[in-house]
């Protein structure tokens, strides 16, 4: 096991009815609050009247920031710095998914950085000093911003889409109503179920040795999320099923699953890629990466993968040889991707292979990525191809 240091200070508030408690938590922080949201969804489905009501009873005064698209980009996080910092604000709440919470993130360390641009720490030029305090009312299980300390942004001039990671961007809490999440199309939720597979899978497939622990944790929560998204799909409305996948998507990206551990992280920066340069959303370029990610590195420690195909997917110890194993599971991940209505290749989401190398090249600007396997520019192209 990794030397590690673990501090998670995310407030997790959950269940029916939490919202309500919005405007008692920030008022801990400030009288004046940003709100942040994206599209249709807070709306359409009465949300947006619970929260004002929560923000009125509490004394809260808000101002409104909407519009937030999945790949959240730049132009309005530089928007909601000026509104921020024109209306004196003093607490950010991010009601919606990772979109909505990361460009909430980036716009807290953007209003006390009056030196230079927001852009600055995605680009590894300045560290945050100081961040508005945000907090979270998440309407999506999927890509676990709610606790994480990254914030993932789309630079739409330079297409470039980046993460910047700072403690100083931890909601100070996030409030999970599974109920939320009842109104989920359903391919978001599938992509939503393949992101936090995702994340598990960053931490789980890594070469650290003596991590029985973190293992074990890893492979509860993805057979929680392989049993409990099937239900959700077939009832939308399903509580239990809707609470397992939201309390997954947070402990799957709280930290705590890497403790101990070396991450990997190169299939997330591949899927960036797809998001950057397509509008893929982010759940569906993951669930087209990881797989060929899975089928070009195995062979660097057949054993890990021999271990997720007994323990996740149940494969039989007499199936095969270990590469036969392996490779079983890999096809497993693959199988229930589709069974869930995602895409397993980049013919399906129409991508050709013309931008495999400049692709490949944005993401190796501060040398190679992943930790599993070092990859190189070949490999990610190779990668790529498995992808098609
Ligand atoms: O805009 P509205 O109308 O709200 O619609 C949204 C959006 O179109 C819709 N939606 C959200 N809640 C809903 C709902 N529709 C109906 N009912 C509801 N309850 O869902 C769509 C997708 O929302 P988005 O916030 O984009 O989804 P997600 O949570 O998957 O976030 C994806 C973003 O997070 C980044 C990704 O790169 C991507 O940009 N990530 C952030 C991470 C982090 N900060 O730690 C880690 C992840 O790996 C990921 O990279
Ligand atoms: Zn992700």
């Amino acid at each position: 096991m990794e030397n590690f240091v673990f501090q998670n200070t995310t407030k997790i508030i959950f269940g029916k009815g939490t919202e309500k408690s919005a405007g008692a938590e920030i008022k801990k922080y400030s009288n004046k609050a940003l709100l942040h949201y994206g599209g249709q969804s807070i709306k359409k489905y009465g949300l947006y009247e619970r929260v004002i009501k929560s923000l009125a009873d509490t004394g809260i005064e808000f101002i409104e920031l909407s519009g937030v698209a999945p790949n959240p980009v730049l132009s309005m996080v530089e928007e909601g710095i000026e509104l921020c910092r024109k209306n004196n604000i003093g607490f950010i709440l991010a009601v919606g998914g990772g979109s909505v919470i990361d460009s909430a993130k980036a716009i807290a360390i953007g209003v006390p950085y009056e030196k230079g641009d927001v852009w600055d720490f995605f680009m590894g030029k300045a560290k945050a000093e100081a961040a508005v305090s945000i907090g979270v009312i998440l309407t999506i299980t999927a890509a676990g911003s709610e606790s994480s300390v990254v914030s993932v942004i789309l630079n739409e001039k330079t297409q470039m889409k980046k993460g910047y990671h700072s403690s100083l961007m931890l909601p100070k809490f996030a409030i999970l109503n599974p109920e939320l999440t009842y109104t989920l199309p359903a391919f978001q939720t599938a992509c939503g179920s393949a992101d936090i597979m995702s994340h598990i899978f960053e931490r789980y497939f890594t070469q650290s040795k003596n991590t029985d622990l973190t293992d074990r944790l890893c492979e509860g929560a993805l057979k929680t999320v392989v049993e409990n998204t099937p239900i959700v799909l077939a009832n939308p409305e399903n509580y239990d099923a809707r609470a397992e996948l939201m309390w997954a998507s947070t402990l799957a990206h709280n930290g705590l699953l890497g403790t101990g551990r070396i991450e990997d992280w190169g299939s997330h920066k591949i899927a960036h890629e797809l998001g950057a340069v397509y509008g893929i959303t982010h759940g569906a370029a993951i669930s087209v990466t990881f797989p060929a990610w899975m089928k070009y590195v195995y062979k660097q420690n057949i054993g890990r993968f021999k271990q997720f195909a007994f323990r996740v997917w149940g494969v039989d110890p007499c199936f095969g040889d270990d590469e036969s194993i392996a490779l079983e599971g890999i096809k497993k991940l693959g199988d229930f991707f589709k069974e869930i209505g995602l895409p397993t290749s980049l013919k399906e989401l129409k991508i050709g292979d013309d931008k495999f190398e400049e692709m490949a090249l944005k993401e190796l600007q501060w040398g190679p990525i992943g930790n599993f396997m070092k990859l190189q520019k070949e490999d990610i192209v190779n990668i790529l191809k498995l992808a098609m």
